[in-house]
């Protein structure tokens, strides 16, 4: 991780080269939480050296959790783990702090945990979560700052999320490992971010049924042994990568996609933009003319199109060779990237969940704000299209989740790096 304040970032005629493919944060931070459950150490292997790692990592400690990073491993000792109360300070600084209320309910039927922070990218209620937990045998009790959850015994339960939320899904997963009898979850989200859990979680000795349905039958028993992980590869970074090959002249090879099952949905949309897209042993071979192929595109929950990577779409749809347009189903204010585009004379606009995006001949380097992890990438990848050189303030939010974008995309050739 590079600590800095700015990214310059120049346009760049063509892309050419390897580009590893970055550990995925939204798989190994329920992962990371998940370990509370669990007395002994586990290894996470792949594990992205990124700001929220590293912060969930210092929420673990407070409960006397040992840890130890080095070169992408994660080692976790749970044996001498304590109850504490996880201070607003430090929960406040990513949105998978709400985690840790499901695991240390989990654990030890009792969680004070500060308000989740994360991305402001529209009003994120936590309603779902804490209504499973009501459902669950919990009492909940909330303060401007602190999240407290306390249950004499969680019990299993049924229970329909009224909207397949992926935080929610997570948290009754983890809050089901210490509930007496069986736990069945409706509709929940299918992202491969749950699927990994399950996975886990079956490793360190939950019985889950229904792993990839919209049902979950979740059965735990009172002990739970460790178990190692090796984390799968973020979509959304290799996504973020082969959107800006659309839009670039760019003959590039992605390593470390060990399951492009999960990448299909992302794949399709790619193709549709004019990317060729071939796989084989574990690497994706993506090249482009940079022609972008317009069209009307819209998010979903899995296996639709992801949220997270609208911003760098509409981004690459100002090269476009027509009209376009990307409607937003998930996040009710995630376009801040609108604006910061329009600095740069980008042609678009919002409709209500709609943005419309048109041509730009004239798109120019600018100083412009990352004001969220996606957006920024979205910025950067603007940067790469405009003419002259872009400045992209605010570094931080980017290192919230890509571990060394400019690292990455210098190794393919563009003009990028940190000021
Ligand atoms: C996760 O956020 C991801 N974050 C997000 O990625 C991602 O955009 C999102 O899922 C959707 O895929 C992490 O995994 C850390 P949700 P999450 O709960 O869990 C509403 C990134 O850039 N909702 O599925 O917070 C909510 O308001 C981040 O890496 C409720 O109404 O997303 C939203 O409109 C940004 N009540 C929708 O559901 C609730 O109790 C989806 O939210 C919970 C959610």
């Amino acid at each position: 991780m590079a600590y800095s304040m700015a990214i310059r970032v120049c346009k760049t005629a063509y892309l050419n080269g390897t580009i590893e493919v970055q550990g995925s944060k939204n798989t190994v931070l329920p992962i990371i939480a998940s370990t509370i459950l669990t007395d002994g150490i586990s290894v996470i292997h792949n594990c992205p050296d990124i700001t929220d790692v590293h912060v969930m990592c210092e929420l673990l400690k407070i409960l006397n959790i040992k840890i130890f990073y080095d070169n992408h491993v994660l080692v976790i000792n749970t044996s001498n783990i304590a109850y504490a109360p996880l201070p607003y300070e430090l929960t406040c600084r990513l949105r998978s702090s709400v985690l840790l209320l499901g695991a240390m309910l989990g654990r030890w039927g009792r969680a004070e945990v500060g308000r989740p922070g994360g991305c402001t990218i529209g009003t994120r209620p936590i309603d779902i979560h804490l209504e499973g937990f009501c459902r669950m045998n919990a009492d909940i009790n909330l303060n401007d700052s602190l999240l407290c959850c306390q249950s004499f015994q969680l019990k299993g339960c049924d229970y329909k999320l009224r909207y397949p939320s992926v935080g929610a899904t997570e948290n009754l997963l983890l809050a089901a490992c210490g509930a007496k009898g069986t736990t069945t979850l409706r509709g929940v989200a299918k992202e491969p971010e749950i699927i990994e859990l399950c996975n886990y979680l079956s490793a360190i000795g939950v019985v889950i049924e229904g792993i990839g349905t919209d049902v979950l039958n979740i059965n735990s028993p009172n002990y739970l042994k460790n178990a190692d992980y090796i984390n799968v590869y973020d979509r959304i970074v290799a996504g973020t990568y082969m959107l800006i090959a659309s839009a670039i002249p760019s003959d590039i090879i992605l390593t470390g996609i060990d399951d492009v099952h999960y990448i299909k949905n992302i794949i399709k949309v790619c193709a549709r933009l004019g990317l060729n897209v071939a796989g084989a042993n574990n690497t994706l071979r993506i090249r482009s003319f940079g022609d972008v192929i317009p069209g009307d595109f819209s998010t979903g929950t899995y296996p639709e199109f992801p949220t997270d990577l609208m911003p760098v779409l509409i981004a690459i749809l100002l090269n476009a060779g027509g009209n376009s347009s990307v409607t937003e189903t998930v996040f009710e204010n995630r376009f801040s990237v609108v604006d910061e585009l329009k600095k740069m004379n980008g042609r678009l606009c919002v409709k209500d969940d709609t943005v419309h995006i048109k041509r730009t001949e004239r798109l120019s380097g600018n100083v412009v704000l990352a004001t969220d992890l996606r957006q920024g990438a979205a910025m950067v990848a603007a940067g790469l299209m405009a003419t002259g050189c872009t400045t992209v303030m605010d570094v931080s939010y980017i290192e919230r989740g890509y571990e060394n974008i400019v690292r990455d995309l210098s190794n393919v050739g563009a003009k990028i790096s940190y000021i």
